[in-house]
Order: structure tokens, then sequence, then C-alpha cells
């Protein structure tokens, strides 16, 4: 694949973001009509539906043979195929709880894989008015600035973020919390910006460290991995080893060295049903 092509990608999965953004915003100081997904911590509005749609109807106008994998098809009944094929990976609000409640960590995110490698990522945050890009080998950049990640090494200095996540499953529950408990002792502080794409690209960007969660999905990481990633960062699964974008499951931090620390440091793995 060459460059010119990876740029045409981008300049188009960023112009698609930029204008889903549009329709976020315009929507984010309403009502918002609201249904739960697994349970009653999993969102979906009439937003992220609609957001989704549009994005998938742009992208198709212009690329009719690639695959698509979106949140929101896949709460509809779509199964989650990922293949060699050029895929466009998309979660149309990441952070729908922070866009149901006004809470601005909200963003559009669109992925491209191609034979299961991403090469493209846009994270927009219409609110904040971020618009964070990343393309492989091209490197990543926030509204047109350059980012990279702060390559902290020392756990005692490190900010790390964590999530609650929407599973409410007793013993998911028991071990995030001894994973909390491990990594407040250890580190230096905790955020959670209630956005699995937020967390990321502000780790990209070297406001804080690192970031792990259990219970994800491929389109809550996937376009922000490669930001991540081109900023200079390290995405692991959390146990060690190669990330499994299916796995459900992901750390990333500033830095090889840090990101092996923080899952030595972690007490247990949790397994998650994959996608
Ligand atoms: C969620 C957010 C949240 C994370 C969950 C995700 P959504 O995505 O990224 O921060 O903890 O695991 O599912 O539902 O807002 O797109």
């Amino acid at each position: 694949m060459s460059t010119a092509e990876i740029q045409d990608y981008l300049k188009t999965a960023t112009g698609v973001a930029k204008e889903a953004g549009e329709v976020v915003r315009e929507a984010f100081y309403k009502e918002k009509s609201l249904q739960t997904k697994s349970n009653y911590a999993d969102l979906v509005t009439e937003t992220d539906q609609a957001v989704e749609k549009q994005i998938i109807n742009s992208l198709k106008e212009k690329y009719p043979t690639h695959k698509f994998i979106g949140e929101e098809s896949v709460a509809d009944g779509h199964k989650t195929e990922w293949t060699d094929d050029p895929t466009w990976i998309i979660d149309p609000i990441d952070g729908t709880t922070n866009f149901v409640h006004q809470i601005p960590h909200t963003c559009v995110c669109i992925g491209l894989s191609i034979k299961k490698q991403m090469v493209v990522g846009v994270v927009y945050a219409p609110i904040l008015n971020e618009m964070y890009t990343g393309a492989k080998g091209l490197g990543a950049f926030c509204n047109g600035e350059r980012i990279s990640t702060s390559q902290q090494n020392d756990m005692k200095q490190a900010i790390i973020y964590l999530e609650g996540g929407s599973s409410r499953e007793p013993d998911v529950l028991r071990r995030k919390c001894n994973i909390y408990h491990k990594v407040v002792e250890t580190t230096r502080g905790t955020r959670t910006l209630g956005s699995a794409a937020m967390n990321m690209v502000n780790v990209a960007k070297g406001s804080g460290d690192a970031y792990v969660e259990y219970g994800l999905h491929i389109w809550d990481f996937a376009a922000s991995g490669v930001i991540l990633l081109e900023a200079g960062g390290a995405m692991i699964d959390p146990a060690g080893g190669p990330v499994d974008f299916l796995s459900r499951r992901v750390l990333c931090a500033s830095s090889q060295s840090l990101a092996d620390q923080l899952s030595t440091t972690i007490p247990e793995h949790i397994e998650m049903e994959r996608d």
C-alpha cells in the first residue's frame, strides 16, 4: 500500500468524522432518546444509531467494496466479522454515557484495517474540539500538531487511566476492584474519562501515561490504537504479548517498559467473552 493511498484513506476518514461530530455536537445539550443494551449501564441513543448509519453510508459511497464493523450494527444483530479485507471499524459515539450526561469526553472513532493491520485511525471529540489522527508510518496529530507520549518509565510517577466499564457481573467487578487497589497503591494516581478512545489519545499526547481495560470492544480501541502507536506508545494484551483486538481487553502505555511493568503489577487478569 502506497503512502498516497494511506493519506487518501486518512483524509476521507477525517472528513467523515468531522461531519459525524457536527451531528453529535448538535445533539449534545438536547434531550436524548435512550435505550439500554446488555444492562442498565450499557446505553445507546438515537444519535449513536443515526451517526453510525451516516458514517457507513459516506464511506460506502467512496469505497463500495470495503467491509464494516460498527458498534450499533453489532448491537442490532450483525456479527463482528473481521477479515483481511479493508474494514472500517466504527464507534459513532465512544463515551455514550458521557454524551447522555453532557460530559464533554465523547468522540467519534473511525479506524481502517487492511489484512487485519490497523492503518488509519481518527478520533474526533467535537465538544472539546479535538481532532486526533494517526496513520501507519505517518505519525500522530491533534488538530494538525504532532503529538507524542510522555515516555514515562517509572510507575511511581505515572498516571494510569482505568474504567469501571459496563459489566455488572460480580466476579468481573471484584477483579476490577483488586486491580484498582493495586494500581492506586503503586502509581502516582488514576483517572477515568469514561471513553476508551479518549483515555488512549490522552496517553498518546502525554496527558497521562497508561490505560488498561477489560470488557471493551474492538471499535472502542481500534482507531485510537493507531494514534497511540504512531505517537510512540506501546499497546499489548494486559497479560503481556501482542494485543488481540477481539479479546475485549487492552493495555497501552507511553513506553514498552511502562506497559510491561503495569502488566506484571496487575494481580489477576480477566478473561472476557470474545467479540
Ligand atoms: C464504552 C466506553 C467506556 C468503556 C466501555 C466502552 P461506548 O464505549 O469506552 O469508557 O469503559 O468499556 O464500552 O459504549 O461509550 O461506545
